[in-house]
């Protein structure tokens, strides 16, 4: 298993050969039953609270990736292609990474309830993925799950950097190798619409910008607020407390944050020529490191 991803973000070759990669790949498909769960020090891995968050809310918000694929399914109804693979692979890869990371939570924190933590998560999450949160055109709403998939990628790159032990270091990295080739597809499927809809450049920087500053707010606090109050039942209202192991996360997250390969993954969808890619390159950084260092 490859621990590490190229700095140069996907793209280089055009959609079909990153396409055919991924099929690829596909076919060699990981398992979590193969990670190397008899290399895990719990030990290490428990010495700091902070990834006890940081593994539990990823593992909550993947677990409810299908609520998401229900909606994005019947956005691209009658499209086979998007469909189909939103429905057969995307869905599925995203479940696994929070049957992973499940696993890896039950296995360090034994002590943790994750099933009944993760029931009230989910009871809430459905409230916030409702078909309204979707972009207004199908280019659009592709755009917002490269910005997505984005975040994913770099959230793990920063996970799997700065985790205390080698099974969280290997699964991270697995967890942002996927990441990256849904980002490859979402973005070959999004050039294919922008040439049936005829979406400008501003257009798609608009929903690119606007879904980065949207980036986590809802999906976070939700996923934190649930880890916490299955963590520290007798606390569950000290809001400041839990509002504290947030500003942690974000720090150990900005930390080891790849900005840079952020920066170019976000700037594909656009296809500027390259003197506007070096003009647009400071406001992005800016922006991506403002949507880490909220607190
Ligand atoms: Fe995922
Ligand atoms: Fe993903």
């Amino acid at each position: 298993m490859n621990a590490r991803m190229q700095e140069q973000a996907p793209g280089r070759d055009g959609p079909a050969s990153e396409v055919n990669a991924y099929d690829t790949a596909y076919r060699h498909r990981w398992r979590v039953e193969d990670l190397p769960w008899h290399q895990l020090d719990a030990q290490a891995a428990r010495a700091n609270e902070d990834f006890f968050y940081l593994v539990v809310c990823a593992s909550f918000i993947e677990s409810g990736s299908d609520l998401y694929t229900r909606n994005l399914i019947d956005y691209y109804a009658g499209d086979p292609e998007v469909e189909g693979w939103l429905r057969e692979r995307w869905e599925h890869e995203e479940l696994q990474h929070g049957r992973a990371l499940r696993t890896y939570v039950e296995r360090v924190w034994p002590e943790f309830d994750w099933a009944t933590a993760f029931k009230g998560f989910f009871s809430d999450y459905g409230r916030i993925c409702s078909p309204d949160e979707l972009e207004p055109t199908r280019a659009r709403e592709l755009v917002a799950r490269c910005v997505v998939e984005t975040g994913t990628t770099a959230y793990y790159r920063a996970l799997s950097d700065a985790a205390p032990e080698p099974v969280l270091k290997q699964l991270a990295a697995q967890i942002s190798k996927d990441e990256v080739n849904h980002f490859k597809h979402f973005l070959n499927y999004y050039q294919l619409y922008r040439e049936r809809e005829g979406a400008g450049r501003w257009v798609v920087l608009r929903a690119l910008m606007q879904r980065l500053l949207e980036l986590r707010d809802d999906d976070a606090e939700c996923a934190i607020r649930h880890a916490w109050a299955g963590r520290q039942p007798a606390r569950v209202h000290d809001k400041a407390a839990a509002a504290e192991v947030q500003q942690r996360m974000n720090r150990m997250v900005r930390r080891h944050l790849p900005v840079q390969l952020a920066i170019n993954m976000l700037m594909k969808p656009l296809r500027l020529p390259r003197l506007l890619q070096s003009w647009l390159e400071r406001p992005l950084v800016f922006v991506v490191n403002r949507v880490v260092l909220r607190d």
